[in-house]
């Protein structure tokens, strides 16, 4: 099963993503958490991706098709994966159908998580994460035991720079304009699943499997 979750920033890829994981055992390829782990490493790929993250803005299609080339070398040996995060431009997605193409893979299913912009923003200001772990709160609707601190690491919880309010915006806008497109693309290849992604995160899940 080869799957993309597709959706606007908050809208909780990356914590359906966790639930993929522990169920489906997925391979997880989150473009976001390559970019920010390359960034604490100081590799020349994170330096190069920083300035457009912490201006909202999205990474050139050349930077993120090449990193993505790489990952996918080790999908073959998995049982499926799920994207989070990338294809997010139609150059990207038809370089993605092209690279699975020539290995003999396709995307099974697009699920679309849909979300009103004020519930978005309302998660991503409140987001907090643990960095090194990736484990993801949220000050209102998923809070740590102890403020800022991690409850399954004990890490220092950070609030990401581009979830601060005014870049917040601008990473909406991205998304409109350059991203929902996609959501064409898919639907004419009949794979675009559309769910509704309000509600808890669990419940959320269980609109997913039924999908499955
Ligand atoms: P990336 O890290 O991919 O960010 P994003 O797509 O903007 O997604 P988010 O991480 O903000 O949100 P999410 O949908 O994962 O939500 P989450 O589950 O955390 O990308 C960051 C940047 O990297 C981009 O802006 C761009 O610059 C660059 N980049 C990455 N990929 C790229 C690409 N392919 N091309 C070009 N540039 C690229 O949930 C959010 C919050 O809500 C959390 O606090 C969570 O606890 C809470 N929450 C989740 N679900 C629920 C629920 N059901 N009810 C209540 N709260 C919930």
């Amino acid at each position: 099963m080869n799957l993309l979750l597709f959706g606007a920033p908050g809208t909780g890829k990356g914590t359906q993503s966790a639930f993929f994981i522990s169920h489906y055992k997925l391979f997880h390829i989150s473009t976001g958490d390559l970019f920010r782990k390359a960034l604490r490493e100081k590799t020349p790929l994170g330096l190069k991706a920083q300035s457009y993250m912490d201006r909202g803005e999205l990474v050139p299609d050349s930077v993120v098709i090449a990193l993505i080339e790489q990952v996918l070398v080790d999908v073959k040996s998995r049982n499926g994966f799920i994207l989070d995060g990338f294809p997010r431009t139609l150059a990207q997605a038809e370089s993605l159908d092209s690279l699975l193409n020539n290995m003999g893979l396709k995307l099974d299913k697009v699920l679309y998580l849909n979300v009103p912009e004020e519930i978005l923003i309302e998660r991503i200001v409140g987001r907090r994460v643990a960095e090194k772990s990736g484990y993801v709160y949220h000050i209102k609707f998923n809070p740590p035991e102890k403020e800022g601190i991690c409850d399954k690491s004990g890490e220092k919880l950070i609030h990401r720079n581009d979830d601060k309010e005014g870049v917040v915006t601008q990473r909406l806008k991205a998304y409109k304009e350059q991203t929902a497109p996609l959501i064409e693309y898919y639907r004419e290849k009949n794979i675009l699943f559309e769910l509704d992604g309000c509600g808890s995160p669990k419940k959320v899940f269980s609109r997913i499997q039924s999908l499955m």
